[in-house]
């Protein structure tokens, strides 16, 4: 599309994360025609390069789409053309002074250019990285945005602390707060599931809905990864963003409008009626090495990584109540782990029993197993399928529990898009229903924040569990305090 020209800077251009996700996802976004016809990506990053070593370098991340039609090779040379970068400091003024210099070049002389920074940077830098940039190298007449990641501090202080130090040099239009959740395919159609059909928004409260799950596993453990999740632990690295961010979304009254602000109102104000999360509605969990057919699988504090004895949970598992007319008396149920047997992401929404149920005594089942179930399975093998009872046909009465199922890769053919590329073009578009608001993290530090701390003061040990298993069995108490199974992917396609 005709527009301005577009600078685009990824701040730390030589991590992990910039050359997994962004630069992946920016070219997709080329690929698929979405960027202003007028662009160009900077990297910048402490060690020396030229252009020609950092198109190398990130030239092997890049990916075809699965249904390309021949010309990705062509489209990744030119996308890599409009690459550079340049080597700074991160807290030097001067260095970003350069880069400025250097876009500016590249901008158009006749347009003003707009810029998006993207801070793929650890957390100690965020604030010195908003300041130089901010101050030497921001648009002159466009617009300047940045993208930010989390973690968002480690407790509400630290997050006050960030967020005033981050207003200092940007105004909360300019921020953009990613949680990569928000940007998958299927959380952006929990909204259209609910407000878009006449059949599940009736059916979502506590008249209907005994208990909610929202649970997360990985098959593997920190692998290197261990010195930042460490310091930050499973609840904060997975449970007090990203799932809560789908709770809050999952939970929410429908907003006046589809606008970023009226959105993020009506999350903020689930989250307001969340209680307190309590150290004895939670389990802590950290993975320990198993040897299954003479290989040894290693536990979490095997990783070299890692501190010797950190008792950091690598699971936990914790029950909320959301005290509004809605959901008083639904448990919410939120379970996050790593090194488990599975791989995926959903929501589960188990249905209340039938009141009266003619066939009680036909079904010949456990009632618990014949409620209706609905599963919101973000990833991987993406999907929503509805549990319900059916006829088996033939001759005489039997019931089954089946499904009802859309599962995308057998209804839509196309690739979906990673999540990245989604935010990172809603960024270009100053679209932010995607992102959190400052208030949003506030509340949802507010919540975590006392049992953090309480879990670090009494040195809470956490309850160890084999690398690959289902996790603590104490998970399972939790739930069955509340009169809860958790449902399980794998146990659903058995
Ligand atoms: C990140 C966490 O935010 O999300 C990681 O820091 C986790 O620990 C990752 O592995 C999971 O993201 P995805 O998109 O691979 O499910």
């Amino acid at each position: 599309w005709e527009k301005a020209a577009l600078s685009i800077v990824v701040v730390g251009a030589s991590g992990d994360l910039a050359k997994k996700k962004i630069f992946p996802s920016l070219f997709a976004l080329y690929y698929e025609n979405m960027l202003p016809q007028n662009f160009k990506v900077y990297g910048y990053a402490r060690s020396k390069m030229n252009d020609e070593e950092f198109r190398d370098l990130i030239a092997g991340s890049l990916t075809c789409r699965l249904n390309d039609a021949g010309d990705c090779g062509k489209k990744m040379d030119e996308f890599l053309e409009r690459c550079f970068y340049q080597a700074g400091q991160y807290a030097s003024e001067d260095d970003f002074a350069a880069l400025d210099k250097r876009m500016a070049d590249g901008e158009s002389e006749q347009s003003c250019a707009d810029r998006m920074f993207y801070l793929s940077i650890p957390p100690n830098i965020f604030t010195t990285v908003a300041a130089c940039a901010s101050k030497a190298a921001s648009s002159k007449c466009g617009w300047t945005r940045m993208i930010v990641e989390k973690p968002f501090g480690k407790d509400s202080e630290s997050f006050q602390e960030l967020s005033a130090a981050l207003y200092e040099h940007l105004r909360e239009d300019q921020i953009y707060r990613i949680d990569h959740y928000l940007g998958k395919e299927l959380i952006e159609n929990l909204t259209v599931l609910r407000f878009a059909n006449l059949v599940f928004e009736p059916l979502w409260s506590r008249q209907y809905i005994r208990n909610v799950q929202v649970i997360f596993s990985e098959n593997f453990g920190t692998e290197g990864r261990g010195g930042y999740f460490d310091q930050y632990g499973i609840v904060r690295d997975v449970i007090q963003n990203h799932l809560l961010q789908i709770l809050a979304l999952f939970a929410m009254e429908q907003p006046a409008s589809l606008d970023a602000e009226d959105i993020r109102n009506e999350k903020v104000k689930v989250l307001k009626s969340m209680g307190q999360v309590r150290l004895e509605d939670m389990v802590l969990g950290q993975y320990r090495s198993r040897t299954t057919r003479g290989t040894t699988l290693p536990g979490y504090l095997d990783d070299d990584t890692v501190p010797p004895n950190s008792i950091t949970p690598t699971f936990a598992a914790c029950s909320v109540f959301i005290n509004n007319a809605r959901w008083d008396g639904v448990p919410f149920l939120l379970k996050a782990g790593k090194a488990l047997a599975n791989k995926a992401a959903e929501i589960r929404v188990q249905f209340r029993h039938v009141p009266g149920n003619l066939y009680r005594n036909k079904l010949g089942l456990d009632l618990d197993k014949a409620t209706n179930e609905l599963v919101i399975r973000i990833q991987p093998n993406e999907g929503i399928y509805l549990k319900v009872n059916n006829k088996v046909p033939g001759l005489g009465l039997r019931i089954d529990t089946t499904r009802l199922d859309l599962t995308y890769k057998s209804k839509y053919q196309a690739t979906l898009p990673d999540a990245y590329e989604r935010l990172i073009l809603d960024c270009i578009n100053g679209d932010r229903r995607l992102f959190i608001r400052n208030d949003e993290l506030e509340v949802a530090w507010e919540k975590f924040t006392p049992v953090l701390k309480e879990i670090e003061d009494r040195g809470v040990q956490p309850e160890l569990y084999p690398y690959g298993s289902r996790g603590p069995v104490g998970a399972h108490y939790l739930a069955a305090k509340h009169g809860v199974r958790w449902g399980d992917l794998a146990a659903d396609d058995e």
